[in-house]
């Protein structure tokens, strides 16, 4: 009697493999980030804001009556951001801001228009990134992943330190990956000169923002302002279709099959969100979240002498300390950096490449210094 036409069983199992996808996709990405959090008053800068997860970001923080500055490098497609956030949330205060990382001097001028517009900042994304490609280099000679994903951001951080500093308590979060377990950091070649792998210097550029997490937070001990690190998981944005990797016929193929397990970049955010935003959180410093939980992160994340020899690195590269002379920021020092016998370690390093030796020196002062305090 049932004798029901195969097309019909076609279509009622396409049908059922994508009601039972939708439900497998949200029960997957977890609850929204609903968190009773009003921004009204709270000033927000949020870093490749016009895109995936930083754009879903910017549209909440925007939602909560945030005043959130779209830090952008492309002047389009940021304007079309903010438009797209202001129509969605009602919200006048968003703003475009012309930010490329890969470029010290556009972070530069970033940070001084800041300065001068704003008293203080209560939260800081630092969530632009680029995975993979061939290499290139930025304006100032950096291989571009890192000088994007780490360096840049490195560099605007320490710029606006003392407006987070104003605006606390304030945050820090910087959108990392379980990508940095892979990673190594090249002391002897962190430029990636001699030997470049597109995934290797992504890998190392996400483990740099670990480290960075963790240096940070060490120089920030007691001033209210946290910096977390956090890995959103596996979502379906920009930086994995410019790698190619969704577009080939096979991914063509597979997609509907992987399509559950991948988040959009609306639920990526939400984890972001939990770290910049849960009251919970407001005195966790150091740390890195899996998705929105503490989890522990590589070996070499959690060397405090490769965290120190990379934060050095990066003041020299970046040419930091001068730079926030010119700007009147006062930089973020380490307690031994104030000893006089071990005030200069500067004076250890050589060129660009700063010798761990003078590192373990340092650090081994530095326990020291923290024995007797004890
Ligand atoms: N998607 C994932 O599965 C995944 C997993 C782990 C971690 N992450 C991290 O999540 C963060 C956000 O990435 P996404 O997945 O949302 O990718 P996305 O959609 O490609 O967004 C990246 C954003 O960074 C911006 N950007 C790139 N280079 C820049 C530069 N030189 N200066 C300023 N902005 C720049 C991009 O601007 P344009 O639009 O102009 O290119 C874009 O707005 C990245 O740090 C990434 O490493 C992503
Ligand atoms: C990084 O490599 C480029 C060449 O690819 C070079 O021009 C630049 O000076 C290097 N930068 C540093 C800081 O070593
Ligand atoms: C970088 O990490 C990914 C996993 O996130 C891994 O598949 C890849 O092999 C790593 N690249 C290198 C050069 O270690």
């Amino acid at each position: 009697m049932s004798r029901i036409p195969l097309w019909v069983k076609a279509v009622g199992g396409v049908g059922f493999y994508a009601a039972a996808a939708i439900l497998i996709k949200e029960k997957l990405a977890g609850p929204p980030f609903d968190a009773n959090v009003e921004l009204g008053g709270k000033v927000a800068i949020v870093t490749g804001a016009n895109s995936g997860i930083g754009y879903e970001v910017a549209k909440e923080l925007a939602a909560r009556g945030a005043k959130v500055y779209l830090a952008c490098r492309d002047k389009d497609k940021c304007a079309a951001a903010r438009e797209d956030i202001y129509l969605a949330t009602d919200n006048k205060n968003i703003f475009c801001r012309y930010c490329d990382l890969s470029s010290l001097d556009s972070v530069k001028r970033f940070a001084r228009r800041i300065h001068k517009d704003e008293e203080k900042v209560d939260l800081l994304v630092n969530n632009a990134g680029v995975m993979w490609g061939p290499r290139e280099v930025t304006s100032d000679g950096f291989e571009t992943q890192l000088g994007v994903n780490h360096l840049g951001h490195f560099f605007l951080t320490n710029l606006l330190i003392d407006s987070l500093k104003k605006g606390a308590p304030s945050r820090i979060v910087n959108v990392a990956s379980t990508a940095h377990f892979k990673g190594k950091i090249n002391t002897q070649d962190l430029n990636s000169s001699n030997d470049y792998s597109e995934s290797g210097a992504y890998n190392q550029s996400k483990l740099a923002n670990v480290l960075f997490t963790r240096e940070l937070a060490k120089r920030l001990d007691g001033t209210d302002v946290t910096v977390n690190a956090v890995h959103p998981g596996l979502v379906d944005t920009n930086i994995v279709r410019n790698t190619g990797t969704f577009t080939t016929a096979l991914m063509l193929f597979l997609r509907p099959f992987v399509w559950p397990f991948i988040k959009n970049s609306n639920q990526g955010a939400q984890s972001v969100l939990h770290v910049a935003l849960h009251p919970d959180l407001q005195h966790t410093t150091g740390q890195y979240f899996n998705l929105r939980e503490i989890a522990e992160p590589s070996k070499d994340a959690l060397n405090d002498k490769l965290a120190l020899w990379l934060w050095l690195t990066s003041e020299k590269w970046t040419k930091l300390r001068e730079t926030c002379k010119e700007l009147n920021v006062q930089p973020l020092t380490h307690p031994w950096e104030s000893v006089s016998s071990i005030s200069a370690p500067d004076s250890k390093l050589k060129s660009n490449t700063i010798n761990l030796d003078a590192v373990n020196q340092v650090s081994s002062s530095s326990l020291r210094g923290n024995s007797m305090a004890s």
